[in-house]
């Protein structure tokens, strides 16, 4: 029997997706209309032996309650939300709560971070688990050389044995990275038992403002399992990105988009006598209404109750609960907020900040806002939660908290 931990961070975490993030926890942002961990939750549900999800975080049980539920209601197996009292880290959370982890006895369960988008390669790691028997198999992948700094770096020795591991290192250490999945077996709880007695030595001595229940799954317990022969990689070249910022939610949802094509076509609109005109992959909540003369593609999900009216073109964008595009407008590389309105013959948006095509391994960029001369780095626009953009407006390369109301053309800019 197996078992799956989603990790899912808290309300201080997921700080590079605001305003997105403002009324929602990120974990449950939208991409290719479902929420991001519910991608998570339907790659372990094909694994027949699992039969049981623990999302741990720090959001307060309230804002997962409905989803929580939801889940259990689509795909009938134990779902479960298990709060921490306080940011644990990534191993803390696990090892708080290792009774629940270790009832029933799993021979092994999967780690996901939750802010990863990925064609997770599950049944591949649990061929690897039992080709090695280790103690903990991180799922790989190539990155380039200076991305590289920016992940956890392993190296790999014989039978991809991990032999050495560095989080985030400052100089190169090597382009196979950490994917942020894992596949653990519950003797990792020792090694989280014997961190976690160390760290209240220390911190009865010395409390620097952390839990001192505090455990990092990469810096604590990765690097000390390095080297032993219990920490393995299985390598995987599918498709993965992180989900820090907005550009990168545009980014997934293309190619959650394409992986529809091959797994769930049925959650695609038709090319012909579909509801309206579609280009390529595009998802559209039943419960919208578009108009028949619309244009959408590729890569566009409409969420629930979203009205798009007539003559409007959409690509590459997210259009959120119960937003309105009005006549004629025009939104691209956008995120349009719940409940926010696109006046008639607008124009929203942004620019892509994906991989670097020419550059075999190149993951995303996650810029800062602001580049060195102080000026906003051009990305995807973004409407917040009930915005109005009056119509016939230009809004480019602009970032606008909840609640605005624009009537003039907006470049460049954060609107707050
Ligand atoms: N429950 C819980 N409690 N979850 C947490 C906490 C916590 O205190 N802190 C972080 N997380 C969750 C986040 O929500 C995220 O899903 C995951 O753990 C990792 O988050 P970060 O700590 O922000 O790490 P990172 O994303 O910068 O780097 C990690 O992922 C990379 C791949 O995306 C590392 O594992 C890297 O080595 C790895 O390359
Ligand atoms: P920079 O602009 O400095 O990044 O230079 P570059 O792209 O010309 O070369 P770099 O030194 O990064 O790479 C040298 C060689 O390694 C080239 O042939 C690349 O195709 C290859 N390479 C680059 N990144 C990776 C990687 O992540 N994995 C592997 N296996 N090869 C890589």
């Amino acid at each position: 029997m197996l078992k799956a931990v989603i990790l899912i961070g808290g309300p201080l975490k997921g700080t590079r997706f605001r305003p997105l993030s403002l009324d929602i926890p990120k974990p449950l942002f939208p991409i290719a209309g479902l929420p991001m961990i519910q991608h998570h939750i339907e790659s372990c549900v094909k694994i027949k032996t699992l039969n049981e999800i623990l999302i741990i975080g720090s959001y307060n049980a309230a804002e997962l309650v409905n989803f929580v539920q939801e889940m259990i209601n689509i795909y009938g197996i134990s779902i479960r939300y298990l709060q921490e009292f306080t940011a644990l880290g990534t191993a803390g959370g696990m090892y708080h709560f290792r009774d629940q982890i270790r009832a029933g006895s799993p021979e092994a369960f999967f780690i996901m971070n939750g802010d990863v988008c990925a064609n997770f390669p599950l049944e591949r790691m649990i061929e690897s688990y039992k080709e090695t028997k280790g103690t903990l198999t991180v799922l790989a992948t190539e990155a380039t050389r200076p991305q590289s700094l920016n992940y956890g770096c392993l190296v790999l020795g014989k039978n991809n044995s991990i032999v050495h591991y560095v989080e985030k290192p400052s100089t190169f250490v090597s382009t196979t990275i950490n994917c942020g999945i894992y596949l653990a077996t519950v003797d990792v709880f020792q090694i989280m038992s014997d961190v976690f007695y160390k760290h209240q030595d220390k911190f009865m001595m010395n409390s620097n403002g952390k839990d001192p229940a505090h455990i990092s799954l990469e810096q604590d317990i990765l690097t000390r399992l390095a080297g032993t022969g219990k920490l393995f990689a299985s390598e995987t070249s599918n498709w993965w990105s992180q989900v820090k910022t907005a550009g990168a939610a545009i980014y997934a949802n293309r190619h959650y988009l394409n992986l529809y094509r091959s797994k769930k076509p049925e959650r695609l609109i038709p090319a012909v006598n579909g509801v309206c005109n579609v280009v390529g992959d595009v998802y559209i909540n039943p419960s919208a209404s578009v108009d028949p003369t619309a244009v959408l593609g590729p890569n566009v999900s409409i969420g629930p109750n979203a009205k798009i009216s007539a003559g409007v073109r959409i690509r590459e964008s997210i259009i959120l609960e119960g937003a309105q595009i009005q006549a004629h407008s025009m939104v691209l590389h956008s995120i349009v907020g719940r409940g926010s309105i696109v006046g008639k013959w607008s124009r929203v948006e942004g620019t892509p900040c994906d991989p670097n095509p020419n550059k075999p391994f190149a993951k995303m960029e996650n810029p800062p806002l602001f580049n060195s001369n102080g000026k906003l780095n051009p990305s995807i626009s973004i409407l917040g939660t009930s915005v109005n953009l009056a119509a016939e407006k230009i809004l480019l390369n602009s970032i606008v908290l909840p609640h605005k109301e624009l009537t003039k053309n907006f470049k460049n800019e954060i609107i707050l």
